[in-house]
C-alpha cells in the first residue's frame, strides 16, 4: 500500500512534469500510526481536534479555499491535500496539507496567485508530516515566513516549489532537525544558503536549484543525503570537502553556478548515479581514477572551460554502467583516451568543443550502445573507426566537423552514405590528402547553419535532457525506496 501510494504520486508528477524531475514524496501515513481515516471512518465518532481544525480553516482562507469552512469536520469531509490520523482517544491530527495543481489527476486545492499567503496559523499543526504549496504565490510575491521554522518536529517533508517565494532562505528553516525533503526549487530566493541547514542531520534530499541563491555552498554534512541539487544559482567559491563525505549521495547537481576551484574528486561517493558540475569555472586536473563509482550513469563536465587538461588514460576506465558522458568546451587538450572506447553501456558521448588531437581511438568501433558522439570543433585528423552499422545508427547525432582532416576510408562501405556522411562533416580520405590542410568540413558548418542548425540541435538536446531525464528519475525512484 504504501509503496503503490508513492508510486502513483510520483508517476503522476512524471507524467505532468515531463520537463522537471520532482523530488517529492508524499509518506503514506498509514504506514506509522495505526489506521487512516477511510471508508470505515463513520463507525465510532471519532472527530478533529478543534484546534487543529480552526487552524486549517485559517489556511484554506489564506489561500483562497474558503470553501472548506463550510466543511463541518476538515478530517471527516477529506478533500485531496489533507491526510488526518487519529491518536488513541480517536481524535484527529492534521498530518499532511497540499496544495498547487500538479495535474489533472491530483486535485489538490489551488491558491488564488494573485492573494494567496500561508497563514501563521500552520505552526498550530504540532502533527504536520508534510506540507506542500506548488504555485501557490507567483503573483503575490513574498518571503518564505520564518514562522515556518515553528512547524513541529514531525515535520519531514518541507515543499515550496515554484511559488515566487523571493528572498532569502530564513534562517530558522534549520529549526527543522527532522526534516527529510527541502525542495524549495524554483523561486526567486536570493542571499545564500544558511548554515543553519547543517542541524538537519538526517536531511535526504535539499533541492534549492533554480533561485539566485549566491556566495559559497556552507561546510555542510548530511550522512544521509541521498540528493544534493543546487543547479541554477549564483553559488561560488569551491565545492566544499565536507560533501564529499556524504555518503549516500545519488546524485549531485551543481550545474549553471558560479563555482570554481579544483573539480572535486568524488571518487569516494560510491553511491552516485548522475553528477552534474557543468557550466561552472572548475579547474583541472581529472581526479586521476573514479574506479569505486561504479553505478554512475551520467557524468556531466561540460562547459567548464577552466579545466584546461588532458583525459586520463583510465581515469573512467571501470564505469561499467556509464551511460552518458559529457566533456564539452573544456579547453581538453591531447588526445583522446583508447579506454573511452571500452565503456559498455555508453550512448552519448560529447568531447566537441576542446583542443584534442590525434585520431579517433579504434576501440570507438566497439561501442555498441552508441547514438550520440559529438568531436565536432577539436583537431582531430584520420580515418573514422566506425561500422556501418553504428554510423547509420547515429546518423545526425554524429558530429565531426570543424576538425583537422577526420575522413571516411573508402574500404569502410561508408562511402554510399554519402549525405550523412557530408552532414556529419567528412570526407574521403583520398581527397582529403590531394587538399592537403585544408579542413572540409566548413561546408557542412555553412551547411547547417544555414539550413537546419536551431531545430537539428533542438531536437538532439530535447532527446539528450529525456535521456538526462530519465536517470534523474531512475535515481529519485531509488531515493524513495531508501526513504520509506
Ligand atoms: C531556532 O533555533 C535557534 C537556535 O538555533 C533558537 O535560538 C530559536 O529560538 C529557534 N527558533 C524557533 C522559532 O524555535
Ligand atoms: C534579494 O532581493 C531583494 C529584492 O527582491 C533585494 O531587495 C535584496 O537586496 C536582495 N538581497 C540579496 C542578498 O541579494
Ligand atoms: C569551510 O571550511 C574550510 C576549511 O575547513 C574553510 O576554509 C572555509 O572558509 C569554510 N567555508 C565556509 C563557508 O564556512
Ligand atoms: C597534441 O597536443 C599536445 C598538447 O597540446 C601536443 O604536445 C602534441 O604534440 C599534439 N600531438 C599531435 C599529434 O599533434
Amino acid at each position: 500500500m504504501s509503496l503503490s501510494l508513492h508510486t502513483t504520486i510520483l508517476l503522476i508528477l512524471i507524467q505532468a512534469h515531463l520537463g522537471m524531475s520532482f523530488t517529492v514524496i508524499i509518506p503514506d501515513s498509514a504506514q506509522l500510526e495505526g489506521p487512516q481515516p477511510g471508508s470505515s471512518m463513520a463507525k465510532n465518532g471519532a472527530k478533529t481536534d478543534p484546534q487543529e481544525q480552526e487552524a486549517v480553516y485559517d489556511i484554506m482562507r489564506a489561500t483562497g479555499n474558503s470553501w472548506a469552512t463550510d466543511i463541518p469536520d476538515v478530517c471527516r469531509g477529506r478533500w485531496h491535500g489533507i491526510e488526518c490520523m487519529p491518536d488513541r482517544d480517536n481524535v484527529y491530527h492534521v498530518i499532511s496539507l497540499s496544495f498547487g495543481a500538479l495535474s489533472d489527476d491530483t486535485a489538490f486545492p489551488t491558491c488564488d496567485p494573485t492573494r494567496s499567503s500561508i497563514s501563521p496559523s500552520i505552526t498550530k499543526l504540532p502533527h504536520l508530516r508534510t506540507l506542500f504549496f506548488y504555485r501557490c504565490f507567483s503573483y503575490n510575491p513574498q518571503p518564505i515566513p520564518s514562522f515556518l521554522g515553528r512547524l513541529g518536529s514531525d515535520l519531514q517533508t518541507l515543499v515550496l516549489r515554484e511559488n515566487g517565494h523571493i528572498g532569502p532562505i530564513p534562517y530558522e528553516l534549520g529549526n527543522l532537525t527532522r526534516l527529510k525533503v527541502l525542495d524549495l526549487h524554483k523561486n526567486n530566493l536570493n542571499g545564500s544558503i544558511p548554515v543553519s541547514l547543517g542541524r538537519i542531520s538526517g536531511l535526504k534530499s535539499l533541492v534549492l536549484s533554480g533561485n539566485q541563491l549566491s556566495g559559497s555552498i556552507p561546510n555542510l554534512t548530511f550522512p544521509a543525503l541521498s540528493v544534493l541539487d543546487l543547479n541554477q544559482n549564483h553559488l561560488s567559491g569551491s565545492m566544499p570537502n565536507t560533501l564529499l563525505s556524504c555518503n549516500s549521495l545519488l546524485k549531485i547537481d551543481l550545474s549553471h553556478n558560479r563555482l570554481s576551484g579544483p573539480l572535486p574528486d568524488i571518487n569516494g561517493l560510491k553511491e552516485l548515479i548522475l553528477v552534474d558540475l557543468s557550466y561552472n569555472s572548475f579547474t583541472g586536473p581529472f581526479s586521476s581514477s573514479l574506479k569505486n563509482l561504479n553505478f554512475l550513469q551520467a557524468l556531466i563536465l561540460k562547459d567548464n572551460p577552466s579545466v584546461s587538461a588532458t583525459i586520463p588514460n583510465n581515469a573512467f576506465e571501470s564505469l561499467n554502467n556509464l551511460i552518458i558522458l559529457e566533456l564539452s568546451n573544456m579547453n581538453l587538450q591531447g588526445q583522446i583516451p583508447e579506454s573511452l572506447g571500452r565503456l559498455p553501456k555508453l550512448r552519448v558521448l560529447h568531447l566537441d568543443r576542446n583542443h584534442l588531437n590525434g585520431s579517433i581511438p579504434s576501440s570507438f568501433s566497439k561501442l555498441n550502445s552508441l547514438s550520440e558522439l559529438r568531436l565536432n570543433n577539436n583537431r582531430l585528423f584520420g580515418s573514422i573507426p566506425f561500422s556501418r552499422e553504428i554510423f547509420w545508427r547515429m546518423r545526425r547525432k554524429l558530429r565531426l566537423n570543424d576538425n583537422l582532416g577526420l575522413c571516411y576510408d573508402a574500404k569502410s562501405g561508408l562511402g554510399d552514405d554519402i549525405d550523412t556522411l557530408f552532414d556529419a562533416g567528412i570526407g574521403h580520405c583520398d581527397s582529403q590528402k590531394s587538399a592537403s590542410t585544408v579542413p572540409l568540413q566548413h561546408i557542412s558548418t555553412v551547411d547547417e547553419d544555414i539550413i537546419g542548425s536551431s531545430t537539428k540541435s533542438a531536437a538532439s538536446l530535447r532527446k539528450l535532457s529525456d535521456l538526462t531525464q530519465l536517470i534523474q528519475l531512475s535515481a529519485i525512484f531509488l531515493f524513495t525506496f531508501c526513504l520509506f
